[in-house]
């Protein structure tokens, strides 16, 4: 892999978008590689993912804009799809993402954090979604999931004027849940993510299932959604283990139960 870098420590990998000398910016062959990693993840093993952009100054810069610029309208079409269907497979990815934004999250970089299960920030990141200026619209579902993260009006607003906003409006807004000194913020996604890991495995997967496909349907079926995965979760070993650890003796309880994800 040229543009992509993949490091797997326990229970936690991380996926850096190393393309730094254009700002870690969406080209073709940037999403075929992202795309072959997400494929390649051992979900045996790994519990969580962290995202994050090489060096210190961007995550994604967005899409590139040398690619799209002189793409025809079927192309541009194509291109907004390759995107979405690398995004929707990070957003489906049985197991949480952590978006570690250490810098600029702009267009295509702003969408790819939206596809993450959560965000957290360095306190010189910078969101936006500058395409209505470019002349186009965001193509990597920006226009939906930034609706659907700080609501339809905030959204508009964002979209419409392509302001790029700093970290502490990100937050403000609820685009980030954190904001981190520059050199905290890959310690803080670990520690988040171990937190995460230390959970049970099938648990924390139906979690995540149970509310992104709760939310694409009416409240009657996501709670019918909601149903099927908890009852999923019993009769797993973890679940034996998890309740056993609790209902244990205080003498024979353990801190850290050890889920075998099965
Ligand atoms: N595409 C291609 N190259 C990019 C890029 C992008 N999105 N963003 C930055 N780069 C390149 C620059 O061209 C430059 O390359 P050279 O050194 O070869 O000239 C290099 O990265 C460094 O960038 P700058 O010199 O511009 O750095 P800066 O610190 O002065 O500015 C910036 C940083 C404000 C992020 C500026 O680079 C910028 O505005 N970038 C574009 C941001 C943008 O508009 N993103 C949205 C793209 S559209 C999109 O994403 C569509 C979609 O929804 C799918």
């Amino acid at each position: 892999m040229d543009f992509i870098l993949y490091e797997a420590d326990g229970a936690v990998a991380t996926i850096t978008i190393n393309r730094p000398k254009a700002l870690n910016a969406l080209n073709s062959q940037v999403l075929d590689e992202l795309d072959k990693t997400l494929d390649a993840i051992d979900l045996d093993t790994i519990r969580c993912v962290i995202l994050t952009g090489a060096g210190d100054k961007s995550f994604v810069a967005g899409a590139d804009i040398g690619e799209m610029s002189t793409l025809t309208k079927a192309e541009g079409e194509a291109f907004g799809k390759k995107g979405n269907d690398v995004f929707r497979k990070l957003e489906t990815l049985p197991i949480p993402v952590i978006a570690a934004v250490n810098g600029f999250a702009l267009g295509g970089g702003c969408e790819i954090s939206m596809s993450c299960d959560i965000r957290i920030c360095s306190e010189n990141a910078m969101f936006g979604q500058p395409e209505a200026g470019l002349g186009i619209t965001p193509g990597f579902g920006g226009t939906q999931r930034l609706a659907r993260t700080v609501g339809v009006g905030m959204a508009k607003q964002l979209i419409y004027t392509a302001r790029n906003i700093k970290a502490d409006e990100a937050y403000r807004i609820g685009l980030v849940n954190a904001v981190y000194p520059q050199e905290e913020l890959m310690e803080q996604a670990k520690k988040m993510a171990a937190t995460i890991a230390k959970n049970a495995p099938i648990a924390v997967r139906n979690c995540k299932k149970a509310i992104n496909d709760g939310l694409q349907v009416d409240i009657d079926q996501a709670i019918v959604i909601e149903e099927k995965l908890f009852g999923d979760c019993f009769e797993t070993e973890d679940q034996k283990a998890g309740m056993g650890n609790f209902l244990a003796p205080k003498d024979q309880k353990v801190k850290v139960v050890p889920f075998k994800n099965c």
